[in-house]
């Protein structure tokens, strides 16, 4: 690890940051290897167990149970047990609304008692241990409030991101056939609207499961209530009783069910148990973002996606942080509204997207200029590989030059972090998210099977479990098993490809199956073409991820029309809207290219990587020799460079 091995410029924790951080001791890493199951038992005993596990790890490959035999509750870890710490009076969420100065605050003993409330108004509706509730909010308190509600009474829930459209929520909500589906009237984001309740309604003309929906009225939007199936929430939560024990829950009981885009067009149900979960998200937050009892820490992701479920709800609340929840964009009212919010609730964390950087940085110094942002002393990134120049203008321009700045990367299946810098150790490379933490053990695997030991490319792998992995895919045990399984056997196969340097940093390049990723949300090419090709005027559909500058990856849509059909550009809005009205607005493609053809193998596979070079705009295709009619690809430059 020295400076002359590379070229790129590293960065050392400041040693005032380093004096005090919470991982100062480099051996922790040590400790780890040499008992990996020991040493995450000690990482578990810092959280509430009703009863200690008889066994830490049991590992079936693909099958992993954590703490068996443990009894625990992770509404208790993030509530009574910090009550129990002295934290009652403490904030434990900041909201800060989509219009500025809107704010409510809840401390701990405050969010308690929403918590046990709304968890007594989900038993009166029949909700029972091990029912689903799905959740379709907007960055409102209730959110967290009715996850926390689920958790207590063993209710597992799944949270549908508000951006999704009815047809996405219907599906995840039959998928894991919840019982009760909590939504708002609609939601405020940018001073724009979204009519959640209107969705939601779409959605239920075909969610049998469903027997009531509760609707939190948030901008007071008329809606319509359907006699005996919706109810308010805040009519239910005037009658609710207050006081609900939290049940004794299995380690291994589920906690949540997060849909995921995967490489076929059906989203993946992963599912995260309770104990190792809680472990992994609890320990990560302590370490990574360096977490002290002063700290307002703010991670800026919405809570529909995996980022919120860690590292807004269950990672800081069962450390007793205070969070800070943001319902807005960073363009409403302005484009200094980030600055404004960290200047006015003294924000010392920041967790934010690369896409988000990189959107600042264009916007030029003026917005920050205009604020204080000395509170800030640490800065995270996350969602997909941050460019170093990107890193480097987090660093100086947000963090003052005076932050440490950590890449992590994980997964909505790895629940938690897995590699990334620990603030006071790690001398960081921008670009890099440096090595996997304490107890992680992650490695390069070439398409063979054969572990790349020392520098090189391949496949990132996990080669043990790990306490927050995802226990399986609901219902679904065997494409669990083919996902992540099937090509390395008892090693999990991440999807992304990555790089080990000289000095054995890990640099994650990004995925290597077909799913994209756009400003940091996960989207399948798979479930894009479907819903391209349900529109009666498309044939065919290929669809890929092409290099963007500001979101990552932008989406290109190749589109065979039916039979005589012209293509136009009010066709090419029309099939945007499409995919906004099948999958949500954050999947419709930047750009569609009508084509009479697409590239193909002989087997008829669609040769995606050709079309992402003439995306790109490269010349080199690579290896075309495999193709069934080459003549295919000079007809589609043409298209190509016409549709600029
Ligand atoms: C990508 C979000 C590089 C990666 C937590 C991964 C990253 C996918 C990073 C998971 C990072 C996430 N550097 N790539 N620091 N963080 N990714 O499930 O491709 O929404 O597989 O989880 O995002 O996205 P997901």
């Amino acid at each position: 690890m020295t400076e002359e091995k590379s070229t790129v410029r590293t960065y050392d924790p400041p040693e005032d940051f380093a004096a005090r951080a919470n991982v100062r001791d480099r051996s922790i890493y040590e400790e780890a290897a040499k008992d990996f199951e020991g040493f995450w038992a000690g990482r578990a005993r810092k959280l509430h167990w009703f009863r200690e596990w008889d066994e830490v790890l049991r590992w079936d490959p693909p099958e992993a149970q954590w703490f068996v035999g443990g009894k625990i509750n992770a509404s208790y870890n993030c509530l009574d047990y910090q009550i129990e710490q002295g934290r009652g009076d403490k904030r434990a969420i900041v909201w800060e609304g989509d219009e500025p100065g809107e704010n409510r605050t809840l401390t701990y003993s405050e969010l308690k008692a929403e918590v046990e409330k709304f968890a007594n108004v989900l038993k009166s509706l029949g909700v029972r241990k091990g029912d689903a509730v799905s959740i379709y909010l907007p960055m409102i308190p209730e959110l967290p409030i009715a996850m926390l509600a689920c958790a207590r009474i063993g209710a597992p829930h799944s949270v549908v991101f508000g951006a999704f459209s009815a047809q996405s929520l219907r599906d995840r909500i039959n998928d894991c056939e919840a019982k009760v589906l909590v939504t708002a009237d609609s939601g405020p984001r940018g001073g724009k609207r979204t009519p959640l309740k209107a969705n939601a309604d779409e959605a239920l003309q075909d969610a049998p499961s469903i027997e009531k929906v509760v609707v939190v009225r948030r901008t007071g939007d008329a809606v319509n209530m359907v006699e005996g199936r919706d109810l308010w929430w805040h009519e239910l939560m005037e009658k609710a009783e207050p006081e609900c024990p939290a049940e004794e829950m299995d380690s291994e009981d589920i906690l949540y069910i997060l849909y995921s885009s995967g490489s076929t067009g059906k989203p993946k149900g992963i599912v995260h148990t309770t104990g190792g979960y809680l472990t992994h998200v609890n320990t990560t937050t302590e370490w990574v973002f360096d977490l002290k009892e002063d700290d307002v820490y703010w991670c800026t992701a919405d809570i529909g996606w995996v980022t919120g479920h860690s590292y807004i709800v269950y990672g800081p609340l069962s450390n007793g942080a205070t969070a800070l929840m943001f319902e807005g964009t960073p363009a409403y009212p302005a484009n200094d509204r980030w600055w404004d919010i960290i200047e006015r609730h003294g924000v010392t964390i920041l967790y934010t997207a690369p896409t988000a950087i990189r959107s600042f940085m264009k916007q030029g110094t003026g917005p920050i200029e205009k604020h204080d942002l000395s509170s800030l002393r640490l800065l995270g990134s996350v969602g997909e590989p941050i460019n170093p120049r990107a890193w480097e203008w987090y660093h100086e321009h947000v963090g003052g030059g005076r932050c440490p700045v950590v890449d992590t990367w994980w997964q909505t299946e790895t629940g938690g972090i897995m590699i990334s810098p620990l603030p006071g150790i790690t001398r960081t490379k921008p670009g890099s998210a440096t090595f996997p933490l304490p107890g992680i053990f992650a490695g390069i695997y070439d398409e063979e099977g054969n572990e790349i030991e020392g520098p090189g490319v391949g496949n990132l792998v996990i080669k043990r479990p790990w306490p927050g992995m995802l226990r399986t895919l609901y219902k679904d045990p065997e494409r669990f098993r083919e996902t992540y399984w099937q090509k390395y056997g008892d090693v999990y196969f991440s999807g992304d490809g990555a790089r080990r340097d000289e000095d054995g940093y890990f640099w994650v390049t990004g995925r290597v199956d077909d799913v994209i990723n756009v400003s940091g949300h996960r989207i399948s090419t798979a479930e894009v073409e479907s819903a391209l090709v349900a529109h009666p005027a498309v044939a065919e559909a290929a669809v890929i991820g092409r290099y963007d500058e500001d979101t990552g990856q932008a989406i290109v849509a190749y589109v065979i029309l039916e039979g005589d059909r012209k293509g136009s550009d009010e066709l090419a809005q029309e099939l945007r809207q499409q995919v906004r009205r099948v999958i949500g607005a954050h999947a419709r493609p930047q750009e569609i290219v009508f084509t009479p053809d697409l590239p193909k193998t002989r087997s008829g596979k669609i040769m995606r990587r050709i079309l992402r070079s003439l995306s790109e705009g490269r010349d080199d295709l690579g290896d075309t020799t495999t193709l069934a009619d080459p003549s295919v690809v000079d007809s589609l430059k043409e298209q190509v460079s016409a549709s600029r």
